[in-house]
Protein backbone atom coordinates (compact mmCIF):
# COMPACT_ATOMS: atom_id res chain seq x y z
CA UNK A 1 0.00 0.00 0.00
CA UNK A 2 1.23 3.48 -0.70
CA UNK A 3 1.99 5.83 1.79
CA UNK A 4 -0.23 9.10 2.05
CA UNK A 5 2.32 12.22 1.77
CA UNK A 6 0.83 14.79 -0.17
CA UNK A 7 -2.16 16.99 1.19
CA UNK A 8 -4.23 19.01 -1.01
CA UNK A 9 -5.89 22.01 0.25
CA UNK A 10 -8.94 24.27 -2.14
CA UNK A 11 -9.11 27.29 -1.39
CA UNK A 12 -10.12 29.06 -4.41
CA UNK A 13 -13.58 29.37 -3.06
CA UNK A 14 -15.30 33.03 -2.81
CA UNK A 15 -15.70 33.09 1.04
CA UNK A 16 -19.34 34.06 0.36
CA UNK A 17 -20.26 33.09 3.30
CA UNK A 18 -18.65 35.83 5.29
CA UNK A 19 -18.88 38.72 3.44
CA UNK A 20 -18.11 41.83 3.48
CA UNK A 21 -15.01 40.87 5.53
CA UNK A 22 -14.02 38.25 2.26
CA UNK A 23 -14.77 40.88 -0.37
CA UNK A 24 -10.73 41.81 -0.99
CA UNK A 25 -9.09 39.15 1.11
CA UNK A 26 -9.29 35.28 1.32
CA UNK A 27 -11.04 33.73 3.58
CA UNK A 28 -8.61 31.37 4.54
CA UNK A 29 -6.94 34.32 5.76
CA UNK A 30 -9.41 35.51 8.72
CA UNK A 31 -7.32 35.20 11.55
CA UNK A 32 -8.53 32.71 14.44
CA UNK A 33 -6.54 34.58 17.50
CA UNK A 34 -3.02 35.41 15.63
CA UNK A 35 -2.80 32.93 13.07
CA UNK A 36 -5.04 32.51 9.73
CA UNK A 37 -7.38 29.73 9.57
CA UNK A 38 -5.58 27.82 7.33
CA UNK A 39 -2.51 28.11 8.78
CA UNK A 40 -4.41 25.68 11.50
CA UNK A 41 -4.75 22.99 8.64
CA UNK A 42 -1.37 23.27 7.28
CA UNK A 43 -0.29 22.87 10.57
CA UNK A 44 -2.81 19.56 11.00
CA UNK A 45 -1.10 18.44 7.87
CA UNK A 46 2.10 18.80 9.25
CA UNK A 47 2.01 17.19 12.20
CA UNK A 48 0.57 14.44 10.81
CA UNK A 49 3.43 13.23 9.06
CA UNK A 50 2.46 14.62 5.08
CA UNK A 51 5.45 15.70 3.37
CA UNK A 52 4.12 18.51 1.26
CA UNK A 53 0.84 20.38 0.62
CA UNK A 54 -0.90 21.71 -2.76
CA UNK A 55 -2.60 24.89 -2.65
CA UNK A 56 -5.71 25.30 -4.76
CA UNK A 57 -6.09 29.41 -5.22
CA UNK A 58 -7.85 31.40 -7.52
CA UNK A 59 -8.10 35.34 -7.77
CA UNK A 60 -7.59 37.39 -5.21
CA UNK A 61 -5.68 34.53 -3.26
CA UNK A 62 -2.61 36.30 -3.53
CA UNK A 63 -2.40 36.96 0.29
CA UNK A 64 -2.30 32.63 0.59
CA UNK A 65 0.73 32.47 -0.96
CA UNK A 66 2.63 35.55 0.57
CA UNK A 67 1.66 34.00 4.16
CA UNK A 68 3.70 30.83 3.80
CA UNK A 69 6.58 32.51 2.23
CA UNK A 70 9.44 34.06 3.27
CA UNK A 71 8.89 38.16 3.65
CA UNK A 72 12.35 39.19 3.60
CA UNK A 73 11.40 43.14 4.27
CA UNK A 74 9.40 42.47 7.76
CA UNK A 75 12.42 39.92 8.54
CA UNK A 76 15.05 42.32 8.01
CA UNK A 77 13.01 45.27 10.19
CA UNK A 78 12.55 42.85 12.93
CA UNK A 79 16.03 41.85 13.00
CA UNK A 80 16.89 45.12 13.50
CA UNK A 81 14.81 46.16 15.83
CA UNK A 82 15.93 43.00 18.14
CA UNK A 83 12.05 41.72 17.71
CA UNK A 84 13.59 38.25 17.73
CA UNK A 85 10.55 36.52 19.30
CA UNK A 86 8.35 37.73 16.53
CA UNK A 87 11.08 37.53 14.23
CA UNK A 88 11.06 33.44 14.76
CA UNK A 89 7.37 33.65 14.79
CA UNK A 90 7.08 34.91 11.20
CA UNK A 91 9.69 32.55 10.16
CA UNK A 92 8.31 29.25 11.38
CA UNK A 93 5.56 30.28 8.89
CA UNK A 94 7.41 30.11 6.03
CA UNK A 95 8.92 26.48 7.14
CA UNK A 96 5.97 24.18 7.90
CA UNK A 97 6.30 22.63 5.24
CA UNK A 98 6.83 22.36 1.12
CA UNK A 99 3.85 24.13 -0.39
CA UNK A 100 3.17 24.61 -4.24
CA UNK A 101 0.51 25.93 -6.13
CA UNK A 102 -1.61 25.64 -9.01
CA UNK A 103 -4.97 28.03 -10.02
CA UNK A 104 -8.12 27.08 -10.46
CA UNK A 105 -9.28 29.26 -13.29
CA UNK A 106 -13.04 29.27 -12.91
CA UNK A 107 -15.08 28.55 -9.60
CA UNK A 108 -16.76 25.54 -10.40
CA UNK A 109 -17.09 23.63 -7.58
CA UNK A 110 -14.79 21.59 -5.26
CA UNK A 111 -14.69 18.62 -7.20
CA UNK A 112 -12.81 20.24 -9.83
CA UNK A 113 -10.61 22.45 -7.35
CA UNK A 114 -9.18 18.88 -6.39
CA UNK A 115 -9.03 17.70 -9.76
CA UNK A 116 -6.44 21.32 -10.65
CA UNK A 117 -4.24 19.03 -7.85
CA UNK A 118 -3.73 16.39 -10.36
CA UNK A 119 -0.79 16.71 -12.02
CA UNK A 120 1.09 18.19 -8.23
CA UNK A 121 -0.36 15.06 -6.61
CA UNK A 122 0.69 12.14 -9.21
CA UNK A 123 -0.34 9.06 -9.22
CA UNK A 124 -0.44 7.85 -5.47
CA UNK A 125 -3.06 8.17 -2.71
CA UNK A 126 -3.75 11.75 -1.14
CA UNK A 127 -5.60 13.65 1.62
CA UNK A 128 -7.78 16.78 0.87
CA UNK A 129 -8.53 19.08 3.58
CA UNK A 130 -10.78 21.73 3.48
CA UNK A 131 -9.73 25.06 5.50
CA UNK A 132 -13.41 25.56 6.58
CA UNK A 133 -13.12 23.04 9.12
CA UNK A 134 -10.78 23.81 12.59
CA UNK A 135 -10.54 20.65 13.78
CA UNK A 136 -9.09 20.90 17.74
CA UNK A 137 -8.29 16.74 18.31
CA UNK A 138 -5.23 15.62 20.40
CA UNK A 139 -4.34 13.80 17.68
CA UNK A 140 -4.61 15.78 14.44
CA UNK A 141 -8.29 14.27 12.37
CA UNK A 142 -6.40 13.69 8.87
CA UNK A 143 -3.41 11.56 11.38
CA UNK A 144 -6.31 9.44 12.76
CA UNK A 145 -7.51 8.62 9.29
CA UNK A 146 -4.41 8.15 7.86
CA UNK A 147 -3.82 5.23 10.96
CA UNK A 148 -7.38 4.03 10.10
CA UNK A 149 -6.55 3.44 6.22
CA UNK A 150 -3.10 1.73 6.74
CA UNK A 151 -5.06 -0.78 8.63
CA UNK A 152 -8.19 -1.00 6.42
CA UNK A 153 -6.57 0.02 3.01
CA UNK A 154 -10.01 1.91 2.03
CA UNK A 155 -10.34 5.50 0.85
CA UNK A 156 -11.58 7.33 4.03
CA UNK A 157 -13.67 10.14 4.58
CA UNK A 158 -14.28 12.17 7.90
CA UNK A 159 -17.87 12.39 9.46
CA UNK A 160 -19.63 13.77 12.23
CA UNK A 161 -23.22 13.73 13.76
CA UNK A 162 -25.09 16.57 12.74
CA UNK A 163 -28.47 17.70 14.20
CA UNK A 164 -31.21 16.42 11.48
CA UNK A 165 -32.01 20.01 10.79
CA UNK A 166 -28.45 21.09 9.32
CA UNK A 167 -28.20 18.22 6.40
CA UNK A 168 -28.69 20.83 3.99
CA UNK A 169 -25.09 22.02 4.82
CA UNK A 170 -22.97 18.58 4.20
CA UNK A 171 -23.12 15.51 2.35
CA UNK A 172 -24.93 13.02 3.94
CA UNK A 173 -23.95 9.02 4.11
CA UNK A 174 -26.10 5.99 4.89
CA UNK A 175 -23.91 3.16 6.19
CA UNK A 176 -23.42 0.64 8.54
CA UNK A 177 -21.42 0.94 11.62
CA UNK A 178 -18.64 -1.98 11.51
CA UNK A 179 -16.64 -0.40 14.33
CA UNK A 180 -17.22 2.23 17.63
CA UNK A 181 -15.73 4.99 14.73
CA UNK A 182 -15.58 3.20 11.40
CA UNK A 183 -18.82 3.38 8.95
CA UNK A 184 -19.31 1.05 6.24
CA UNK A 185 -20.68 3.87 3.51
CA UNK A 186 -23.35 2.47 1.48
CA UNK A 187 -24.42 5.75 -0.42
CA UNK A 188 -23.94 9.64 -0.40
CA UNK A 189 -26.62 12.29 -1.05
CA UNK A 190 -24.97 15.71 -1.36
CA UNK A 191 -27.08 18.66 0.98
CA UNK A 192 -30.58 16.74 1.13
CA UNK A 193 -33.27 18.08 2.72
CA UNK A 194 -34.13 16.65 6.20
CA UNK A 195 -36.26 14.57 5.67
CA UNK A 196 -34.45 13.21 2.58
CA UNK A 197 -31.04 12.81 4.22
CA UNK A 198 -30.29 8.88 4.84
CA UNK A 199 -29.03 9.56 8.74
CA UNK A 200 -27.39 12.51 10.22
CA UNK A 201 -24.02 11.86 9.34
CA UNK A 202 -22.11 14.52 7.68
CA UNK A 203 -19.08 14.76 5.62
CA UNK A 204 -16.37 16.81 6.87
CA UNK A 205 -13.54 18.40 5.20
CA UNK A 206 -11.20 15.63 5.63
CA UNK A 207 -10.57 12.69 2.93
CA UNK A 208 -8.32 10.12 1.83
CA UNK A 209 -8.44 9.57 -1.31
CA UNK A 210 -6.92 7.16 -4.31
CA UNK A 211 -5.50 8.84 -7.66
CA UNK A 212 -8.37 7.24 -9.02
CA UNK A 213 -10.50 9.89 -7.73
CA UNK A 214 -8.59 12.52 -10.84
CA UNK A 215 -10.23 10.05 -13.64
CA UNK A 216 -13.71 9.94 -12.18
CA UNK A 217 -13.76 13.64 -11.55
CA UNK A 218 -12.75 14.38 -15.61
CA UNK A 219 -15.63 12.38 -16.27
CA UNK A 220 -17.71 13.63 -13.31
CA UNK A 221 -20.42 16.04 -15.25
CA UNK A 222 -21.46 19.19 -13.62
CA UNK A 223 -24.48 19.72 -11.60
CA UNK A 224 -26.94 22.67 -11.96
CA UNK A 225 -24.80 25.74 -11.86
CA UNK A 226 -22.39 24.62 -13.34
CA UNK A 227 -20.39 23.27 -10.17
CA UNK A 228 -18.32 19.52 -9.98
CA UNK A 229 -19.34 18.10 -7.09
CA UNK A 230 -16.68 15.79 -4.91
CA UNK A 231 -19.47 14.10 -3.47
CA UNK A 232 -20.82 12.84 -7.29
CA UNK A 233 -17.16 11.57 -7.31
CA UNK A 234 -17.20 9.85 -4.64
CA UNK A 235 -20.34 8.22 -4.71
CA UNK A 236 -19.13 6.90 -8.45
CA UNK A 237 -15.56 5.54 -6.24
CA UNK A 238 -17.99 3.77 -4.05
CA UNK A 239 -19.67 1.45 -6.66
CA UNK A 240 -16.22 0.43 -7.21
CA UNK A 241 -14.70 0.05 -4.04
CA UNK A 242 -15.78 0.05 -0.65
CA UNK A 243 -15.09 3.57 1.57
CA UNK A 244 -15.03 4.00 5.17
CA UNK A 245 -16.51 6.81 6.76
CA UNK A 246 -14.58 7.79 9.87
CA UNK A 247 -16.12 9.69 13.19
CA UNK A 248 -12.91 11.69 14.50
CA UNK A 249 -11.53 12.27 17.98
CA UNK A 250 -12.18 15.81 18.53
CA UNK A 251 -13.78 18.78 18.30
CA UNK A 252 -14.59 20.20 15.20
CA UNK A 253 -15.13 24.27 14.10
CA UNK A 254 -17.64 25.86 11.01
CA UNK A 255 -15.12 28.28 10.79
CA UNK A 256 -16.47 29.67 6.91
CA UNK A 257 -19.83 30.40 9.18
CA UNK A 258 -19.56 33.46 10.95
CA UNK A 259 -21.55 31.71 14.52
CA UNK A 260 -19.06 29.18 13.85
CA UNK A 261 -15.75 31.00 13.20
CA UNK A 262 -16.72 33.28 16.20
CA UNK A 263 -17.50 30.02 18.37
CA UNK A 264 -13.49 29.04 17.49
CA UNK A 265 -12.25 32.38 18.41
CA UNK A 266 -13.36 32.44 22.05
CA UNK A 267 -12.18 28.72 22.74
CA UNK A 268 -9.31 29.10 21.01
CA UNK A 269 -8.08 32.51 22.85
CA UNK A 270 -9.28 30.44 26.31
CA UNK A 271 -6.83 27.92 25.50
CA UNK A 272 -3.89 30.14 24.86
CA UNK A 273 -1.56 30.30 27.84
CA UNK A 274 -0.78 34.16 26.92
CA UNK A 275 -4.61 35.44 26.26
CA UNK A 276 -6.61 32.52 28.65
CA UNK A 277 -6.25 33.78 31.36
CA UNK A 278 -7.09 37.47 30.83
CA UNK A 279 -9.94 36.51 28.27
CA UNK A 280 -11.60 34.27 30.68
CA UNK A 281 -12.05 37.13 33.45
CA UNK A 282 -12.68 39.70 30.58
CA UNK A 283 -16.08 36.71 29.79
CA UNK A 284 -16.94 36.52 33.15
CA UNK A 285 -17.01 40.16 33.62
CA UNK A 286 -19.67 40.49 31.05
CA UNK A 287 -22.29 38.95 33.07
CA UNK A 288 -24.16 37.24 29.85
C1 LIG B 1 -18.31 20.57 1.01
C2 LIG B 1 -18.82 19.21 0.52
C3 LIG B 1 -19.80 18.61 1.52
C4 LIG B 1 -19.17 18.55 2.90
C5 LIG B 1 -18.61 19.93 3.31
C6 LIG B 1 -17.80 19.81 4.59
O1 LIG B 1 -19.39 21.48 0.98
O2 LIG B 1 -19.42 19.36 -0.76
O3 LIG B 1 -20.17 17.31 1.11
O4 LIG B 1 -20.11 18.10 3.84
O5 LIG B 1 -17.76 20.47 2.31
O6 LIG B 1 -17.38 21.04 5.06
P1 LIG B 1 -19.16 23.07 1.10
O7 LIG B 1 -19.08 23.36 2.57
O8 LIG B 1 -17.89 23.37 0.37
O9 LIG B 1 -20.36 23.69 0.45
Amino acid sequence: MNKIRVGVFPAAGLGTRFLPATKAQPKEMLPLVDRPLIQYVVEEARDAGLARIVIVTGRGKNAIEDHFDTSFELEKMLEEKGKNGLLEQVREVAEIMPVSYVRQKQALGLGHAVLQAKDLVGNEPFAVLLGDDIVDAEEPCIGQMMRLYERRGNPVIALQEVPRAETRQYGIVAGERVEERVVKITDMVEKPAPEKAPSNLAIIGRYLLPPEIFTILEETKPEVGGEIQLTSALKTLLSRRPIDGYLFEGRRYDAGDKLGFLKATVEFALKRKDLGGPFREYLKGLKL
